[in-house]
């Protein structure tokens, strides 16, 4: 039965923490340089939607592990464009490789290429649904700073929420955890769906205020997506957020600043030089964390 990584649901507390675990073992091969653990085994990446961090960091996890890489990059360059189906082409790729990741505009195509395949399939970000892995990541990266579920910890979820994939497993993933409040910071428009949200425990505010800024443990910040809004919402809104440097300095010195990127406008370059900036951090845990599910899938650790 092949492992796949679809949705965020699927993780429990206990096999996050059996995840970070892994992850830490695959940071010292990172530190070694790579390994042959997956020598001979073909990693096939179908990314249907722009991607520089998801792509790159899944086909390097690859790579390190030992492995070797078949990509589809443009759709346009896709047999999909003469009309192929996307179950069609999961049995096909499946055919050709030992394990796919996807990324599509369309909820629900990581689901449908795993039902076809035939081989593990791991969700690079279905369209506004969900991007599981970046959520792994995310909540790893915030492992390294913080006990998860041990002491009080306040997440802080800002800007554009309603399509953001990330910002949806990503706290789907931390609900696993105790002790953790959330708030969710964005625009009535664009305000975290209802599904993500427990109305007894969490809370909504419509601007960033000090508030926020000062008792957030972790403040995750999205970018406005202009390609999943209307163009109205997005003029309206796109600069609703900024971090500048007289901002983040309102955050407490030990509190982290995330933001999965990339980023447009929403946070200063300056803020990069504060040590509560913590995103390039954490788009390095990507590879990890994706070589542990990689090695999962193929049922080698
Ligand atoms: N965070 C993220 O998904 O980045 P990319 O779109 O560059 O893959």
């Amino acid at each position: 039965m092949p492992q796949h990584c679809i949705t965020a649901s699927q993780f429990d507390r206990k096999s996050l923490l059996e995840l970070f675990s892994q992850a830490r073992a695959m940071e010292k091969i990172i530190a070694q340089g790579a390994s042959d653990l997956a020598k001979g085994k073909i990693l096939a990446t179908l990314f249907y939607e722009p991607s520089t961090r998801t792509r790159l960091s899944f086909e390097t996890a690859m790579l390190r592990l030992g492995g070797s890489i078949i990509s589809e990059t443009d759709v346009n360059f896709s047999s999909q464009t003469k009309g192929e189906v996307l179950s069609d082409t999961a049995r096909i790729v499946g055919g050709y490789s030992d394990i796919i990741a996807i990324r599509s505009k369309t909820p629900g195509d990581a689901q449908i290429v795993a039902d076809y395949s035939g081989v593990p399939v791991i969700n690079g970000g279905d369209g506004s649904a969900e991007h599981p892995t970046q959520g792994l990541l995310d909540v790893y990266t915030i492992s390294k700073h913080f006990e998860l579920g041990q002491k009080p910890l306040t997440v802080s979820f800002v800007g554009e929420l309603v399509c953001a994939r990330t910002v949806h497993s990503c706290s789907k993933l931390l609900r696993n955890f105790d002790h953790i409040k959330f708030n969710f910071v964005a625009p009535e428009a664009l305000q975290i769906p209802d599904e993500y949200f427990d109305p007894s425990k969490d809370q909504k505010y419509f601007d960033l205020n000090d508030e926020v800024l000062e008792t957030s443990d972790v403040i995750y910040d999205t970018r406005i997506q202009q390609e999943r809004i209307s163009p109205e919402l997005y003029e309206k809104y796109k600069t609703a957020f900024h971090f500048d440097v007289p901002t983040v300095s309102k955050m407490k010195p030990e509190a982290i600043l995330m933001h999965p990127l990339p980023r447009v406008n929403e946070i200063a370059q300056e803020v990069d030089a504060l040590p509560q900036a913590q995103y390039f951090e954490q788009a390095q845990n990507g590879v990890p964390i994706r070589m542990a599910l990689i090695a999962r899938g193929l049922g080698l650790i």
